[in-house]
């Protein structure tokens, strides 16, 4: 099998089956069945590889998962009904009662409550560094701390980690390094090549990219894999087999969407750039971003998500929104529509205001994940609505 991407993203595929089809049919079914005693004893033991129930694996959960490892250069994976379960079955499966994490502070709002109310139950405690703390680091790190934990790009204000030094942390400190893919997705950005033992992603974001269904996977060393796969076969978190197919195919078209996603996106932050309504525009690959440099040496491309402040804060913004015509207003991103979001006056709006400006949430703050209509139409759209703000 060649070893380009685009070629492991279409010809990754499930053996056909006697009715000879082209693309992967949808395999709907709880159970597989044995042919004899001997056989299901052997395949439960493990001696077989063969599927036996659709919460442990599935040829769609499979074909799925098997393509995202082959992206992200890892061993093996394990495939999630959402991007949380597979942050969260990590977690359980990977810590114990006692265990520390450090963690990046700009991290998506559920894994922060993860961090700060239920993993605490189990006496797993957090320790935050700020995006720019990274030098701090090792200041945080304890004789329990088992993980260390990072999202690149974050969300929503897309600030940009050195995954190099991430990595070489987590080995000199025998950490297991954690990593959140989601923004990036395989094809911008591989962290296992700096040294991430786990990847996860939200495949409901731009690995789906159509707004259609949630997914989580898991990809990394096989021996963590397998603990984290025994967690959720035992838990049961699976992927459906439907959003498995649906994903699988998603994949196949991942590379042209997000070339394309990133080409509409650069376009928009230069747009923002000019802007007299515009304070600062956030995007990777823009020369003004403050970690452009690290930014440019691990991705390939800068992604879909262009953070910018509208002048007059917190009323300008929901102004702004008001005014949007043919974006949308939605909490999802990385969809073929573009999504336009005001974090501090919806979903960062519980937070007080120091506590919105740790994670980079400024009053004016506008999260916009570019889609693939024409790039003109969209910035039509948000300059129309800029005048108004
Ligand atoms: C960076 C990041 N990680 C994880 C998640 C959670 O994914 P899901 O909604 O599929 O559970 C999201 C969702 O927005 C996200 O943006």
């Amino acid at each position: 099998m060649s070893k380009h991407f685009e070629t492991q993203a279409i010809r990754n595929q499930t053996e056909r089956s006697q009715f000879s089809e082209h693309s992967t049919p949808l395999y709907l079914t709880s159970s597989f069945v044995f042919d004899d005693a001997e056989e299901m004893r052997a395949s439960f033991a493990e001696e077989k590889e063969k599927n036996l129930y659709s919460r442990f694996s599935n040829p769609n959960t499979t074909e799925f998962v098997n393509k995202m490892v082959a992206m992200e250069g890892a061993e093996t994976g394990y495939a999630f009904a959402t991007g949380m379960a597979a942050i969260f079955s990590t977690f359980g499966a990977l810590l114990n009662a006692g265990d520390h994490i450090v963690s990046c502070r700009s991290v998506f709002g559920s894994t922060h409550t993860l961090f700060t109310k239920y993993l605490p139950k189990w006496n797993i405690t957090t320790s935050y560094f700020k995006v720019n703390e990274v030098p701090k680091i090792e200041s945080l790190i304890k004789p329990n701390t088992k993980i260390l934990y990072a999202e690149t790009p974050t969300n929503p204000a897309v600030d940009i980690l050195d995954l190099e030094i991430l990595g070489r942390l987590a080995k000199k400190h025998n950490l297991l390094l954690v990593i959140d893919n989601c923004f990036a997705t395989p094809y911008l950005q591989n962290p296992i090549k700096y040294g991430a033992d786990i990847v996860i992603h939200s495949a409901t974001k731009l690995i789906d990219g159509q707004g259609r269904v949630l997914g989580g996977v898991a990809v990394g060393k096989a021996d963590l894999i397998r603990e984290i796969y025994l967690f959720s076969r035992n838990t049961g978190p699976a992927m459906s087999p439907f959003n498995a197919w649906v994903l699988s195919k998603s994949l196949e078209t991942l590379a042209v969407r997000v070339d394309k996603h990133c080409e509409n996106a650069l376009k928009v932050a230069e747009f923002l750039e000019q802007n007299k309504y515009v304070n600062w525009v956030k995007y990777p690959f823009l020369k003004s971003h403050p970690q452009y440099k690290i930014a440019k040496k691990q991705m390939k491309l800068g992604g879909n998500i262009v953070a910018f402040e509208i002048k007059g804060g917190i009323a300008a913004g929901k102004n702004f929104l008001n005014a949007i015509k043919m974006c949308s207003l939605s909490a999802n991103l990385g969809d073929t529509r573009t999504i336009v979001t005001h974090p501090a006056s919806t979903t960062h709006s519980k937070l007080s205001d120091s506590d919105r400006l740790e994670v980079s949430i400024t009053d004016g703050l506008v999260r916009v994940s570019v889609g693939l209509e024409n790039v003109e139409d969209i910035i039509y759209d948000l300059n129309q609505a800029l005048t108004k703000a």
